[in-house]
């Protein structure tokens, strides 16, 4: 009886043991889901994202026809949930991973977002290996690689690169009006001015999701900043009531004045469809808005619409990667390392980022395969100084973005730069 006892007491504290070690341990890799063993072979794969719908799906479903016309043999699901940026996805996977129910594979943005929440966690495993193994250490650009990497270890694949700060117009509007796509903050004030003369919108927003807002407003920071003034932000090194900061937040109200009236009651696709008809001059949206205006509303690059860096931010990137990783304890890790050595490949690129709106992360890609708008970011993000997005969680903590998007709601519809930088600098005690 006693021996009986101990032997459960034993096993219980093994199995405890184990599970802590599992949980705890970020670079190394937890037992029967190390990089190259174990698993189930033939579970499905569900790849979790929020590309669903209109100007979202596409290179996604491109991706998956690749893998499957790859592997036959690995049955693969499309777990998307909608909502633009997350919105919705973000709360779906928060509570999957801690229920450790992870998906195979989930969408997550290299920075902050992928390291200060799932790597610090512990709940995914280190690609080194995988890296090693596919070649795939050189071909991608470094700075990419940083942000997919803590403490020396790499832990997604990107897939893509987005642009954050692209101001879009309708060509004809401003033609027809004798106006030209502003690259200053003076210059879109003229702009604007003379649109609203002629009963033209200016600027369309849809912030029903308000990261919509914060997109806007980043925009504005790095176009008043630097990218190096903007980077300090997110160091405490430079603090959110100083007076560039203010002055951001007084550019970014004089902008919400020249917006459609339903901005609140449209989400992003509904803003760019106001540019695409005419009803509007202008949107700044990442370049997803690309994809959404060429495959799903059918207009021409340089023909129907045009692009600019936003006001003030030219030569500067203000940059978002789609991120695809290995998380710790899902059925079949080798099935999705090999989900992502397509993702990697430089088909798997070629396949997504045409349709996508991005450029490919890969240095090697084809780039005959993109657009003349793909063409130009491409060779713009070579010389570009590079920042990180804060509406698409690379710059700060997904604790401190929530927040930022809770008081960019309220400063839309208050207007108080003073509240608003108050909140801001409260906000800034989320950061790490
Ligand atoms: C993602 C893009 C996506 C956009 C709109 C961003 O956070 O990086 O891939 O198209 O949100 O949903």
């Amino acid at each position: 009886m006693k021996k009986t006892v101990l032997l459960s007491l034993f096993l219980v504290f093994t199995l405890i043991v184990s599970a802590c070690s599992s949980k705890s341990s970020t670079d190394e890799t937890s037992e029967g889901n190390k990089e190259g063993s174990g698993g189930d072979a033939s579970a499905p794969l569900d790849i979790f994202s929020w590309w669903t719908g209109a100007g979202e799906e596409d290179g996604l479903k491109a991706l998956i026809q690749l893998f499957e016309e790859k592997h036959p043999d690995i049955p693969i699901e499309n777990a998307a949930v909608a909502g633009g940026a997350g919105t919705n996805a973000k709360a779906v996977l928060a509570s999957r991973m801690q229920g450790d129910d992870p998906p195979a594979t989930f969408q997550v943005h290299g920075g902050a977002e992928l390291n200060e929440a799932w790597v610090a966690a512990g709940k995914m495993e280190s690609l080194n290996d995988f890296y090693e193994a596919e070649g795939l250490n050189d071909k991608f650009p470094q700075e990419l690689i940083d942000m997919v990497s803590k403490d020396g270890n790499i832990y997604s694949v990107p897939v893509n690169i987005h642009r954050s700060n692209v101001l879009w117009y309708n060509k004809k509007v401003l033609e027809e009006n004798g106006l030209e796509a502003p690259t200053s903050f003076d210059e879109f004030f003229e702009v604007a001015d003379a649109l609203k003369a002629k009963g033209i919108t200016p600027l369309a927003l849809g912030d029903k999701e308000p990261w919509a807002a914060t997109h806007l407003y980043e925009t504005v920071l790095l176009g008043v900043l630097g990218a190096e003034d903007y980077g300090k932000l997110w160091t405490g090194e430079l603090a959110f009531d100083d007076a560039k900061v203010v002055e951001a937040a007084e550019i970014f109200k004089k902008m919400l004045s020249y917006v459609n009236e339903d901005h609140a009651s449209r989400n992003w696709q509904d803003a760019s469809q106001l540019v695409a008809n005419g009803e509007a001059a202008m949107n700044v949206m990442g370049d997803w808005a690309k994809g959404y205006l060429v495959n799903d509303l059918k207009l021409a690059v340089n023909e129907d619409f045009g692009y600019v860096p936003t006001p003030g931010t030219d030569g500067q990137f203000m940059v978002i990667t789609d991120t695809f990783g290995l998380p710790k304890g899902v059925k079949n890790p080798e099935g999705v390392k090999q989900f992502l050595s397509v993702l990697a490949s430089v088909e798997g690129q070629d396949a997504f980022n045409p349709l996508k709106g991005s450029i490919p992360a890969r240095i090697d890609a084809d780039i005959e395969k993109y657009d003349q708008y793909g063409k130009d970011t491409i060779e713009d993000f070579k010389s570009a100084t590079l920042a990180p997005s804060l509406a698409h969680g690379s710059a700060a903590s997904e604790g401190f973005v929530t927040k930022v998007n809770q008081n960019i709601n309220i400063f839309v519809t208050q207007q108080d730069v003073g509240q608003f930088t108050d909140s801001l600098v409260a906000a800034a005690a989320e950061l790490k």
